[in-house]
């Protein structure tokens, strides 16, 4: 039984343990290491693979851990003498065993001898799924799914990940929380940026300052319409709402991702509030309809048919919104899945394919509407999910002749003119399904417009008492 007393090396061992239940066979999971930018000594910021972190729980590099029948072997070099100079005193193989409850410890070179019979599953550096590729005689490339026992061993492991333990669960509120005060923080500083960036830069000082990282490349943007949006120099205009999607990422490696959109200028516009009470209706139905048991797909259609329900009642879609939603005319808006699972990596467990996100038979639909659904199982107590439903008018989409032949009845283009200062909205919260239902991690972030915009008028508040 977990207890907030419970140690690393008690929760690692619970895990480790329930491995040793489904699999008969040892797996050694790599850290992975470093890659260099552009010389070998600066290098990108690291972090260990999931899986390896999932057992290993901090993030080492160049390691590896071999687990058996419950036992975790360590394979790590000590730090060589002349790191001192560079990166200060690193605890040794032994401490680091300790701190984590290794079995057994040993240099990397020995793993050499404990190779038998082993599954693994690829991580994402060249030189680290090099080594493995070498040492276990096979191709391990990241972008190959696993076979034979490495496929066995990735569903041993996506069934540990999927519900998530206490001492995963305190990480994950951790993430949430420290998210929650990025975004508002992104919202208060907005009156006053003149350039996305430095809304992206008062949200992320936010996560720096909780000696966090973020768990993804934040999107800021008055361009919310391109869905990864990476891109910060656009100047802010008082009538452009900002969409930003932003989390964090504990030192422990887990994630947080939320969405808000908010108006510049402090007030959303008619046109655009009608869009952004379409976008929450859909989110709130969702939310309310999470429980174990449920298909999180039909989660997915729910969505789907609540936006096409407002659109029709905006007068931008004609039609039974059941129908419309059957010929894909939700997605015309509402171009991708209606959210993931969430844990250690913000879409977690993806490295697998869909072996994750896909339960046991089934595989992704070729439906536009339907094709980017990274998650299509039924729902247990412990799951983390997103629910991100929004609406963006992307011009590759709407601009294409052959769907706008294809849906020239179906859709009010003209009316659909009108509501040209909504490019993107995204309303974004992570979910945790419990017994009876579910719990919103994010909660704390409020979502109805009025207290959106009342966030970003608290800063020209607090000027004039200054
Ligand atoms: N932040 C990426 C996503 O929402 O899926
Ligand atoms: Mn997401
Ligand atoms: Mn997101």
């Amino acid at each position: 039984m977990y207890t907030q007393n419970t140690t690393l090396p008690e929760t690692l061992r619970h895990r480790r343990q329930k491995l040793a239940e489904l699999i008969d066979f040892p797996a050694i999971l790599w850290s992975g290491g470093s890659s260099p930018r552009n010389f070998p000594a600066n290098t990108f910021p690291y972090r260990a693979n999931s899986h390896f972190l999932y057992f290993a729980g901090i993030s080492l590099q160049n390691a590896a851990i071999r687990l058996e029948g419950g036992n975790l072997q360590l394979f790590i070099d000590d730090p060589h003498p002349s790191s001192a100079l560079w990166h200060g005193e690193t605890p040794t193989r032994e401490e680091i065993a300790a701190r984590i409850g290794a079995d057994d410890a040993r240099p990397m070179a020995e793993l050499a001898d404990y190779l038998e019979n082993a599954a693994t599953l690829s991580v994402q550096d060249a030189a680290t799924w090099t080594q493995q590729t070498q040492l276990l005689d096979r191709w391990i490339l990241p972008k190959n799914q696993p076979e034979g026992i490495d496929l066995d061993l990735a569903k041993a492991i996506v069934s540990l990940r999927l519900t998530h333990d206490a001492a995963a669960l305190v990480e994950l509120r951790k993430a949430a929380a420290v998210s929650v005060q990025a975004h508002k923080a992104g919202m208060a500083a907005t009156p006053k940026a003149k350039l996305e960036a430095e809304v992206r830069a008062a949200m992320e000082a936010v996560i720096m300052g909780h000696n966090m990282t973020t768990a993804y490349t934040s999107i800021v943007t008055v361009h919310g319409e391109v869905l990864h949006n990476g891109h910060y120099y656009h100047s802010l205009q008082p009538g452009d709402l900002l969409l930003a999607d932003v989390g964090a990422e504990t030192e422990t490696g887990w994630a947080a991702d939320i969405t808000r959109t908010w108006p510049i200028s402090g007030k959303f516009s008619s046109t655009q509030r009608d869009i952004y009470d379409i976008v929450l209706a859909a989110h709130d139905a969702c939310i309310e309809q999470i429980a174990p048991g449920v298909e999180y797909a039909d989660i997915h259609l729910l969505a789907a048919t609540a936006i096409a329900e407002g659109l029709v009642d905006l007068g931008i879609l004609q039609g039974k919104p059941e129908d419309l939603v059957k010929m894909d005319l939700h997605a015309l808006f509402f171009p991708h899945g209606i959210g993931h699972l969430l844990g250690l990596d913000v879409h977690d467990m993806e490295d697998l394919g869909d072996v994750a996100g896909y339960d046991e038979g089934r595989k992704r639909s070729s439906r536009f509407g339907l094709s980017y659904l990274r998650l299509n199982r039924p729902l247990h107590p412990g799951m983390l999910v997103t629910i991100e439903p929004g609406f963006y008018q992307v011009p590759a989409i709407l601009n294409d002749p052959k769907i706008r032949s294809q849906y020239q009845y179906l859709v009010n283009w003209e009316r659909l003119e009108q509501f040209a200062d909504v490019r993107g909205i995204r309303i974004e919260d992570d979910v945790l399904v419990t017994e009876s239902g579910s719990e919103v991690l994010t909660a704390a972030l409020p979502t109805q417009a009025s207290a959106i915009e009342d966030l970003l008028e608290f800063p020209k508040l607090s000027q004039n008492h200054d």
